[in-house]
C-alpha cells in the first residue's frame, strides 16, 4: 500500500484546482524578477537533488562507473559524481547540457556502449519521455553490470494520472518557456519529447519482473497537497 485512501480521494479535487491554478501561475512566474526566479529554482533543484542522492546512498560506491541516461542538463549526474566520487557520464537525445561531466548524444534507442560497461545505470525522470520504453530498458540492462536506479512520476488513480500528464506538459513546455524568456535555459529544451508514457507502481513492477530485475527498494513520496507522487526504484540484475 503506497497511498492512503483519504489522500487518494482528496487528490481528485486537488487535481482540478491544480490544473486551473496552472493558468494563473504562468503570469505569476513571469512577474518574478529573473534573479529571484533563478534563486527559487536553484533552491528547489538543490532540495530535489539531495533527496535523490539520499535515496541511492548505499547503492553507489566510490569509483563506480555510472551512466545517467536522459541526463538533461547533466546536473544530477554531476551531483552523483561529487557525492560518491563516482565516474559518471551522461547520454541524451536533446542538447541543453550545462554540467561538468562528459555527455554524448545518441539515437534514443541504442546506447552506444559495450555490454556491462557501467556498474550502475541511472534513469531519472526520463522513461516517461520515451515512446519505446521497453527497448531502452533492455539496452540499460545490457549496459549495466549490477544495478539500475529509476526515478519516475507515478499515479494511483485515473485523476492523478491526468494531473501528472498536465504537470509534465506544464513543467516542460510552459515553465520551459518561462525559463527561456528569462535566459535561464536553452530553447532546445522545448525539443524534449513528451509521449506521457507514465505507469503506476504496479505497472513498473510488472515490467521489471518481465525483465528479471529484482526490486531491492521502492520509495514512494507524495508532494504534500500537490496531487503528485514520485517513486524511486532500486533494482538489481
Ligand atoms: C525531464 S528530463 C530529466 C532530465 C534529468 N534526468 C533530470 O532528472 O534532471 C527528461 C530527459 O530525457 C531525455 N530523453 C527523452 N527521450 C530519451 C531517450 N530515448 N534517450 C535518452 N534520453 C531521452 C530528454 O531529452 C530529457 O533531457
Amino acid at each position: 500500500m503506497y497511498i492512503s485512501s483519504l489522500r487518494n480521494f482528496l487528490y481528485l479535487p486537488m487535481s482540478i484546482i491544480f490544473v486551473l491554478f496552472g493558468f494563473l501561475l504562468f503570469f505569476i512566474l513571469m512577474a518574478i524578477p529573473k534573479r529571484k526566479y533563478a534563486a527559487i529554482h536553484a533552491s528547489h533543484q538543490k532540495a530535489d537533488l539531495k533527496q535523490r542522492l539520499d535515496d541511492i546512498d548505499n547503492f553507489i560506491s566510490a569509483g563506480d562507473r555510472v551512466l545517467d541516461v536522459g541526463c538533461g542538463n547533466g546536473q544530477f549526474g554531476e551531483a552523483i559524481a561529487k557525492r560518491f566520487n563516482a565516474d559518471v557520464r551522461g547520454v541524451d537525445v536533446v542538447d541543453y547540457a550545462n554540467a561538468d561531466i562528459p555527455i554524448e548524444f545518441y539515437d534514443g534507442v541504442h546506447l552506444p556502449f559495450e555490454d556491462n560497461s557501467f556498474d550502475v545505470i541511472v534513469m531519472a525522470m526520463m522513461l516517461h519521455h520515451v515512446e519505446h520504453q521497453e527497448e531502452l530498458l533492455n539496452e540499460a540492462i545490457r549496459c549495466s553490470r549490477k544495478c539500475l536506479v529509476i526515478y519516475e512520476d507515478t499515479y494511483f488513480s485515473p485523476w492523478q494520472k491526468w494531473a501528472i500528464i498536465w504537470n509534465d506538459f506544464y513543467s516542460n513546455r510552459v515553465i520551459g518557456i518561462v525559463k527561456i524568456l528569462k535566459g535561464l535555459e536553452s530553447k532546445d529544451v522545448l525539443k524534449m519529447p513528451l509521449p506521457f508514457t507514465f505507469r503506476c507502481v504496479n505497472g513498473w513492477h510488472k515490467l521489471f519482473g518481465e525483465k528479471s530485475l529484482i526490486p531491492k527498494n521502492t520509495i514512494v513520496r507524495h508532494l504534500g497537497i500537490k496531487p503528485h507522487s514520485k517513486v524511486t526504484f532500486l533494482l538489481e540484475k
